[in-house]
């Protein structure tokens, strides 16, 4: 198996509760390495692009206004199978339906306020970490 990329964000919900080292922690455990970082307070323009695929969702304005609402942190994980690793770590999307020991089971507060985003795909991934670093920023 190919080692992959994937793109991660540590969202406002738990970059405010101080939880970005305990998230990394799971990441680290799982054998993911976390080879780019970069802690960002995202602009409505990022959040409204990055979100591009969900703009005609009831929850689109809510998102948008949770995603810009305190910074969040961005990063390059690394690994084998990193894509479908990082979302088996990350649990379900609802918290009410994570499996124990995932990071929304353990974090999250609601569907909306997550803790944590992760690519769906390679293609996902390629775009979402070109949309915020440059390869230098990347030291695998
Ligand atoms: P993500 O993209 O953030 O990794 O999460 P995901 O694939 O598990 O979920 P997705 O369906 O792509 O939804 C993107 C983000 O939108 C928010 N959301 N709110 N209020 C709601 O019903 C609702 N549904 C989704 C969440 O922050 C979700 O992670
Ligand atoms: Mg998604």
């Amino acid at each position: 198996m190919a080692t992959e990329r994937t793109f991660s964000i540590i969202k406002p919900d738990a970059t405010e509760r101080n939880l970005t080292g305990k998230i990394n922690a799971v990441f680290e455990d799982a054998g993911l390495r976390i080879v780019g970082q970069r802690r960002i307070r995202m602009t409505r323009a990022q959040a409204e692009q990055f979100y591009g695929e969900h703009k005609e969702r009831p929850f689109f304005g809510e998102l948008v206004e949770f995603m810009t609402s305190a910074p969040v942190v961005i990063q390059v994980l690394e690994g084998e199978n990193a894509i479908l690793k990082h979302r088996e770590v990350m649990g379900a999307t609802n918290p009410a339906n994570a499996a124990e020991g995932t990071i929304r089971k353990l974090f999250a507060k609601s569907v909306g306020e997550n803790s944590v985003h992760g690519s769906d795909g390679p293609e996902a991934a390629m775009r979402e970490i070109a949309l915020f670093f440059k390869d230098e920023e990347i030291v695998g």
